[in-house]
Protein backbone atom coordinates (compact mmCIF):
# COMPACT_ATOMS: atom_id res chain seq x y z
CA UNK A 1 0.00 0.00 0.00
CA UNK A 2 1.43 3.34 -1.40
CA UNK A 3 0.21 6.20 0.86
CA UNK A 4 0.07 9.55 -1.02
CA UNK A 5 -0.24 13.04 0.00
CA UNK A 6 -1.10 15.68 -1.70
CA UNK A 7 -0.58 19.27 -0.26
CA UNK A 8 0.59 22.28 -1.28
CA UNK A 9 0.98 25.88 1.20
CA UNK A 10 -2.25 27.04 -0.24
CA UNK A 11 -5.86 26.95 -2.19
CA UNK A 12 -6.59 26.84 -5.38
CA UNK A 13 -3.70 25.39 -7.32
CA UNK A 14 -4.92 22.12 -8.15
CA UNK A 15 -4.98 19.84 -5.33
CA UNK A 16 -8.37 18.12 -5.28
CA UNK A 17 -8.11 18.33 -9.13
CA UNK A 18 -4.62 16.00 -9.41
CA UNK A 19 -6.00 13.51 -6.36
CA UNK A 20 -8.86 13.69 -8.40
CA UNK A 21 -7.35 13.46 -11.96
CA UNK A 22 -4.65 10.30 -10.37
CA UNK A 23 -8.45 8.67 -8.64
CA UNK A 24 -9.39 8.70 -12.33
CA UNK A 25 -6.30 6.74 -14.22
CA UNK A 26 -6.27 4.72 -10.99
CA UNK A 27 -9.45 3.46 -10.94
CA UNK A 28 -8.91 3.09 -15.02
CA UNK A 29 -6.16 1.48 -14.71
CA UNK A 30 -7.91 -1.05 -11.75
CA UNK A 31 -5.55 -0.04 -8.96
CA UNK A 32 -7.05 -0.63 -5.55
CA UNK A 33 -7.41 2.93 -3.83
CA UNK A 34 -8.81 4.99 -1.66
CA UNK A 35 -9.12 8.89 -1.37
CA UNK A 36 -9.17 10.46 1.65
CA UNK A 37 -10.73 13.70 1.99
CA UNK A 38 -8.51 15.86 4.73
CA UNK A 39 -10.24 19.30 3.16
CA UNK A 40 -12.68 20.55 5.19
CA UNK A 41 -14.50 21.79 2.47
CA UNK A 42 -15.10 18.48 1.21
CA UNK A 43 -14.39 19.16 -2.48
CA UNK A 44 -12.71 15.93 -3.55
CA UNK A 45 -15.61 14.20 -1.83
CA UNK A 46 -18.07 16.36 -4.05
CA UNK A 47 -15.73 15.80 -7.07
CA UNK A 48 -15.92 12.11 -7.09
CA UNK A 49 -19.34 11.87 -5.95
CA UNK A 50 -19.20 10.66 -2.68
CA UNK A 51 -22.70 9.95 -0.85
CA UNK A 52 -23.52 11.57 2.19
CA UNK A 53 -24.31 9.55 5.42
CA UNK A 54 -21.59 7.82 6.09
CA UNK A 55 -19.61 8.55 9.02
CA UNK A 56 -16.79 10.87 7.77
CA UNK A 57 -13.54 11.65 8.50
CA UNK A 58 -13.53 13.72 11.02
CA UNK A 59 -15.25 11.96 13.43
CA UNK A 60 -13.11 8.49 12.39
CA UNK A 61 -10.17 11.33 13.57
CA UNK A 62 -12.15 11.90 16.81
CA UNK A 63 -12.07 7.96 17.86
CA UNK A 64 -9.12 6.41 15.55
CA UNK A 65 -9.18 3.32 17.64
CA UNK A 66 -12.80 2.67 17.17
CA UNK A 67 -12.99 3.78 13.61
CA UNK A 68 -13.28 0.82 11.34
CA UNK A 69 -12.39 2.95 8.21
CA UNK A 70 -13.36 -0.29 5.99
CA UNK A 71 -16.70 -0.01 7.06
CA UNK A 72 -17.23 4.03 6.56
CA UNK A 73 -16.04 4.31 3.45
CA UNK A 74 -18.22 4.93 0.46
CA UNK A 75 -17.64 4.26 -2.95
CA UNK A 76 -17.52 7.08 -5.37
CA UNK A 77 -19.64 7.07 -7.88
CA UNK A 78 -17.13 6.72 -10.75
CA UNK A 79 -16.99 3.21 -9.53
CA UNK A 80 -20.48 2.96 -11.66
CA UNK A 81 -20.13 5.31 -14.54
CA UNK A 82 -16.40 2.98 -15.52
CA UNK A 83 -18.06 -0.46 -13.87
CA UNK A 84 -17.25 -1.88 -17.08
CA UNK A 85 -13.59 -0.98 -17.71
CA UNK A 86 -10.73 -2.53 -15.31
CA UNK A 87 -12.71 -3.50 -12.21
CA UNK A 88 -10.84 -1.30 -9.56
CA UNK A 89 -11.88 -0.02 -6.23
CA UNK A 90 -12.23 3.18 -5.94
CA UNK A 91 -13.64 4.20 -2.33
CA UNK A 92 -13.87 7.89 -0.36
CA UNK A 93 -13.50 8.65 3.31
CA UNK A 94 -15.67 11.58 3.28
CA UNK A 95 -14.08 15.09 4.17
CA UNK A 96 -16.64 16.98 6.09
CA UNK A 97 -15.81 20.69 8.55
CA UNK A 98 -15.21 18.60 11.56
CA UNK A 99 -12.02 18.00 10.75
CA UNK A 100 -11.08 21.77 10.93
CA UNK A 101 -10.63 21.04 14.78
CA UNK A 102 -7.42 19.50 13.84
CA UNK A 103 -5.63 22.06 11.58
CA UNK A 104 -4.28 24.08 14.04
CA UNK A 105 -0.56 24.98 14.46
CA UNK A 106 0.37 23.52 17.32
CA UNK A 107 -0.81 19.88 17.15
CA UNK A 108 1.02 17.37 19.43
CA UNK A 109 2.54 14.01 18.40
CA UNK A 110 -0.71 11.50 19.52
CA UNK A 111 -2.51 14.59 17.38
CA UNK A 112 -0.56 13.95 14.58
CA UNK A 113 -0.98 10.28 14.72
CA UNK A 114 -4.39 10.00 14.23
CA UNK A 115 -4.69 9.65 10.68
CA UNK A 116 -2.28 6.99 10.70
CA UNK A 117 -3.98 5.16 13.39
CA UNK A 118 -7.31 5.50 11.40
CA UNK A 119 -5.44 3.72 8.89
CA UNK A 120 -3.80 0.97 10.92
CA UNK A 121 -4.39 -2.56 9.45
CA UNK A 122 -5.83 -1.03 6.48
CA UNK A 123 -4.48 -3.58 3.94
CA UNK A 124 -7.15 -3.83 1.17
CA UNK A 125 -6.23 -0.61 -1.17
CA UNK A 126 -3.14 -0.86 -3.58
CA UNK A 127 -3.11 3.50 -3.09
CA UNK A 128 -4.06 5.60 -0.51
CA UNK A 129 -4.68 9.52 -1.73
CA UNK A 130 -4.73 12.06 0.62
CA UNK A 131 -6.18 15.45 -0.50
CA UNK A 132 -5.08 17.88 1.86
CA UNK A 133 -6.23 21.10 3.11
CA UNK A 134 -4.72 24.46 1.65
CA UNK A 135 -1.74 25.01 4.58
CA UNK A 136 1.21 23.56 6.35
CA UNK A 137 -1.00 23.26 9.49
CA UNK A 138 -2.39 20.45 11.49
CA UNK A 139 -4.07 18.97 8.98
CA UNK A 140 -1.40 18.32 6.34
CA UNK A 141 1.10 17.66 9.16
CA UNK A 142 -1.76 14.63 10.14
CA UNK A 143 -1.74 13.74 6.44
CA UNK A 144 2.40 13.47 6.00
CA UNK A 145 2.63 11.55 8.96
CA UNK A 146 0.21 8.72 7.48
CA UNK A 147 1.89 9.18 4.46
CA UNK A 148 4.72 7.06 2.25
CA UNK A 149 5.59 9.94 -0.09
CA UNK A 150 4.61 14.06 -0.62
CA UNK A 151 3.20 15.35 -4.27
CA UNK A 152 3.25 18.70 -4.36
CA UNK A 153 1.26 20.88 -6.59
CA UNK A 154 2.63 24.07 -7.53
CA UNK A 155 1.39 26.57 -10.62
CA UNK A 156 4.17 28.29 -12.62
CA UNK A 157 4.25 31.56 -11.03
CA UNK A 158 6.34 33.77 -8.97
CA UNK A 159 4.82 32.93 -5.33
CA UNK A 160 4.26 29.34 -6.33
CA UNK A 161 7.74 28.93 -7.37
CA UNK A 162 8.52 30.22 -3.56
CA UNK A 163 6.24 28.59 -1.93
CA UNK A 164 7.19 25.44 -3.04
CA UNK A 165 10.53 25.94 -2.00
CA UNK A 166 9.21 26.61 1.42
CA UNK A 167 6.89 23.31 1.34
CA UNK A 168 10.40 21.51 0.71
CA UNK A 169 12.03 22.90 3.59
CA UNK A 170 8.93 22.17 5.81
CA UNK A 171 8.63 18.53 4.60
CA UNK A 172 12.90 18.38 5.32
CA UNK A 173 12.24 19.57 9.16
CA UNK A 174 9.00 17.34 9.42
CA UNK A 175 10.91 14.63 8.07
CA UNK A 176 13.61 14.91 10.72
CA UNK A 177 11.32 15.00 14.02
CA UNK A 178 8.65 12.91 12.98
CA UNK A 179 8.74 10.89 9.81
CA UNK A 180 12.04 9.53 8.85
CA UNK A 181 10.58 7.65 5.87
CA UNK A 182 8.63 10.08 4.51
CA UNK A 183 9.91 11.15 0.89
CA UNK A 184 8.83 13.94 -1.46
CA UNK A 185 7.43 11.98 -4.60
CA UNK A 186 7.40 15.05 -6.61
CA UNK A 187 5.90 18.41 -7.89
CA UNK A 188 3.11 18.56 -10.64
CA UNK A 189 3.05 21.74 -12.04
CA UNK A 190 -0.80 22.57 -12.91
CA UNK A 191 -2.94 25.42 -15.10
CA UNK A 192 0.29 25.65 -17.68
CA UNK A 193 -0.24 27.59 -20.60
CA UNK A 194 1.51 26.40 -23.32
CA UNK A 195 1.86 29.90 -24.75
CA UNK A 196 2.55 32.02 -21.88
CA UNK A 197 6.44 32.68 -21.68
CA UNK A 198 5.75 33.47 -17.68
CA UNK A 199 4.77 30.01 -17.06
CA UNK A 200 7.72 28.65 -19.70
CA UNK A 201 9.91 30.77 -17.60
CA UNK A 202 8.87 29.94 -13.90
CA UNK A 203 9.20 26.25 -15.56
CA UNK A 204 12.96 26.30 -16.38
CA UNK A 205 13.10 28.05 -12.84
CA UNK A 206 11.45 25.37 -10.94
CA UNK A 207 13.28 22.38 -13.23
CA UNK A 208 16.78 23.93 -11.79
CA UNK A 209 16.19 24.27 -8.69
CA UNK A 210 14.00 20.99 -7.93
CA UNK A 211 15.49 19.13 -10.78
CA UNK A 212 14.37 15.47 -11.23
CA UNK A 213 11.95 16.22 -8.13
CA UNK A 214 9.52 18.18 -11.35
CA UNK A 215 7.08 15.42 -12.15
CA UNK A 216 6.14 14.93 -16.26
CA UNK A 217 4.21 15.62 -17.55
CA UNK A 218 2.59 19.11 -16.45
CA UNK A 219 -0.92 19.32 -16.76
CA UNK A 220 -2.39 22.09 -18.96
CA UNK A 221 -4.94 24.83 -18.15
CA UNK A 222 -7.84 22.91 -19.45
CA UNK A 223 -10.91 24.52 -20.63
CA UNK A 224 -13.62 21.79 -19.71
CA UNK A 225 -12.21 21.08 -16.26
CA UNK A 226 -14.40 22.56 -14.06
CA UNK A 227 -17.47 21.41 -16.21
CA UNK A 228 -16.19 17.54 -15.77
CA UNK A 229 -15.43 18.36 -12.00
CA UNK A 230 -19.51 20.20 -11.42
CA UNK A 231 -20.97 16.86 -13.33
CA UNK A 232 -18.80 14.72 -10.64
CA UNK A 233 -17.47 12.44 -13.63
CA UNK A 234 -14.54 11.24 -14.17
CA UNK A 235 -12.09 12.48 -16.92
CA UNK A 236 -11.51 8.90 -17.98
CA UNK A 237 -15.59 8.44 -18.69
CA UNK A 238 -15.85 12.38 -20.13
CA UNK A 239 -16.40 12.59 -24.07
CA UNK A 240 -14.35 14.11 -26.59
CA UNK A 241 -10.65 14.74 -27.57
CA UNK A 242 -9.33 17.04 -24.97
CA UNK A 243 -10.66 14.46 -22.13
CA UNK A 244 -9.33 11.83 -23.76
CA UNK A 245 -5.50 13.63 -23.68
CA UNK A 246 -6.04 15.11 -20.37
CA UNK A 247 -6.84 11.55 -19.03
CA UNK A 248 -3.59 10.37 -21.19
CA UNK A 249 -1.76 12.92 -18.99
CA UNK A 250 -2.98 11.61 -15.66
CA UNK A 251 -2.19 8.11 -16.35
CA UNK A 252 1.47 8.87 -17.06
CA UNK A 253 1.35 11.41 -13.94
CA UNK A 254 0.36 7.87 -12.07
CA UNK A 255 3.24 5.77 -13.10
CA UNK A 256 5.52 8.02 -11.99
CA UNK A 257 4.24 8.79 -8.73
CA UNK A 258 4.10 4.97 -8.37
CA UNK A 259 7.35 4.60 -9.66
CA UNK A 260 8.55 6.99 -6.79
CA UNK A 261 6.50 5.32 -4.16
CA UNK A 262 7.93 1.38 -5.36
CA UNK A 263 11.37 3.20 -4.61
CA UNK A 264 10.64 4.62 -1.02
CA UNK A 265 8.32 2.33 -0.05
CA UNK A 266 8.47 1.57 4.06
N1 LIG B 1 -5.53 22.07 -14.99
C1 LIG B 1 -6.60 22.82 -14.76
N2 LIG B 1 -7.27 23.41 -15.78
C2 LIG B 1 -8.36 24.19 -15.55
N3 LIG B 1 -8.88 24.43 -14.35
C3 LIG B 1 -8.25 23.88 -13.29
C4 LIG B 1 -7.10 23.06 -13.43
N4 LIG B 1 -6.71 22.64 -12.20
C5 LIG B 1 -7.58 23.20 -11.33
N5 LIG B 1 -8.51 23.93 -11.97
C6 LIG B 1 -9.63 24.69 -11.36
O1 LIG B 1 -9.09 25.60 -10.40
C7 LIG B 1 -9.87 25.63 -9.23
C8 LIG B 1 -9.00 25.20 -8.04
O2 LIG B 1 -8.58 23.87 -8.22
P1 LIG B 1 -8.61 22.82 -7.02
O3 LIG B 1 -8.22 21.51 -7.58
O4 LIG B 1 -9.91 22.90 -6.29
O5 LIG B 1 -7.43 23.42 -6.12
P2 LIG B 1 -7.08 23.17 -4.58
O6 LIG B 1 -7.61 21.84 -4.20
O7 LIG B 1 -5.58 23.25 -4.52
O8 LIG B 1 -7.72 24.28 -3.81
C9 LIG B 1 -11.03 24.68 -9.47
O9 LIG B 1 -12.13 25.44 -9.87
C10 LIG B 1 -10.56 23.77 -10.59
O10 LIG B 1 -11.62 23.33 -11.39
MG1 LIG C 1 -8.90 21.28 -2.67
Amino acid sequence: MQVVSISSLKGGVGKTSVTTGLASSALAAGVRTLVIDLDPHGDSSTALGAPTGSLDIGRMLKAPRRAHLSENVVPSAWTTHQRNTAGGTLDVAVGSAFTGIYDRPDLGKRDLRRLANVLAGVDQYQLVLIDCPPSLNGLTRMAWTASDNVVLVAEPGLFSVAGTERTMRAIELFKREFAPSLTAAGIVANRVRSTSSEHAYRLDEMRSMFGPLMLEPYIPEQANWQQIQGAAHSVHHWPGESARSSAALFDELLAAVRKQGKQTRR
